[in-house]
């Protein structure tokens, strides 16, 4: 590993945290570099915990729809279970609703409403582990941490020719990032790095020629420079099947919740089997393929005439209008199939 001497290391901050100025993004959630305005740790959480995984633009609109409906963590931790999975709907990832309503209601109960204000204390809240305990910690309390995720992982990859593939690249990713973080505005150059990942170091056709980094990357002008950093090799995913039931009457449609646990836990959804291995004998009515982060699945819509009179209650069975089924809060899954149930029937 090179040593870097003070005032590289202040370069490199001061050179991100200047092209942050002219250039950050304005978003919902963020105080504007050199405002003056002070960050609001519930919406910064909230923002992160949507973010991972998920991109800015198909964020936003949930994040408006969040701090619409519950502006404070107090309130969203007195909101209803359902209520809060349904406005989730479509992000994904519903464990981490889940663990966003623990948190909130852990805030409330555990820290009298406010958010503790450490990178230690943060992160024994449900759902926020390393990731988020360090946004939290450097963008809304101004904490010293070391913020690292895909964007950021991509910046410091290239700037220093990590060779390492990933998820073995982020020890030496942490230990370059590390001694760069400016004491003085650490939340804005985590924000400036992420920005910087996300507009200008793009996985493709980066922008170099723009970038204040520029000058000593050591993969700049690389024909190889999107292979970085590189990624670990591609397990096979699984093919799942599965059937779901259209039971219909009077219109409307007979939807279940999901289990607490497991695949898409405590989520709205048309009632069905198990999914496994075996294509279904069944030909279906439509069908739709959806890939999970472990598994690919074929999930084919079957009609069946009515509910099963003992499972009822255990998954919580009720009918909904069809003309309303946008309110249902239906994961993506089950939106893209009964999408196409109706776009069929129409
Ligand atoms: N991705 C995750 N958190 C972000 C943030 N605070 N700003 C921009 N992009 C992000």
């Amino acid at each position: 590993m090179s040593v870097q001497t003070s005032s590289m290391i202040d370069d490199f901050a001061a050179r991100v945290l200047g092209w942050y100025d002219r250039s950050a993004r304005v978003l919902p959630w963020r105080i504007a570099p050199n405002s003056g305005g002070v960050p609001d740790p519930y919406r910064i959480w909230l923002a992160e915990v949507m973010l991972q995984q998920t991109t800015v633009a198909a964020v936003a609109g949930y994040f408006a729809r969040f701090t619409g409906r519950w502006p404070t963590v107090a309130d969203l931790a007195a909101a209803d279970d359902v209520d809060v999975m349904a406005a989730w709907a479509g992000l994904g990832y519903y464990a981490r609703a889940r663990n966003l309503l623990a948190c909130a209601r852990a805030v409330v109960a555990d820290h009298g409403g406010r958010f503790p204000d450490s990178e230690a204390a943060l992160r024994t809240l449900p759902g926020i582990g390393d990731y988020t305990a360090a946004s939290v910690a450097a963008i809304a309390f101004g904490r010293p941490a070391v913020v690292i995720d895909a964007n950021i992982e991509r910046v410091i990859a290239r700037h220093r020719l990590i060779e390492t593939p990933l998820p073995m690249a982020k020890r030496e990713i942490r230990a370059a990032l590390e001694p760069l973080v400016p004491a003085d505005r650490p939340g804005d150059f985590a924000q400036a790095l992420m920005d910087l990942g996300a507009t200008v170091c793009t996985p493709r056709s980066p922008a170099c020629a723009i970038c204040p980094l520029m000058a000593d990357c050591r993969a700049r002008g690389r024909a190889d420079i999107e292979r970085l950093p590189v990624k670990p090799p591609k397990k096979a995913k699984p093919h799942r099947h599965g059937l779901a039931h259209w039971i219909e009457r009077d219109a409307q449609v007979w939807l279940v919740r999901r289990p607490g646990k497991g695949m898409l836990g405590g989520m709205r959804a048309l009632p069905g089997g198990d999914w496994g291995d075996a294509r279904p004998s069944e030909s279906g009515i439509v069908s739709v393929d959806h890939g999970f982060t472990h598994f690919d699945l074929t999930l084919t819509l079957v009609r069946r005439e009515a509910p099963p009179e003992a499972a009822d209650a255990a998954a919580e069975g009720r009918w909904w209008p069809i003309a309303d089924l946008d309110a249902a809060g239906l994961p993506t899954l089950y939106r893209k199939l009964t999408d196409k149930m109706l776009e069929r029937d129409a």
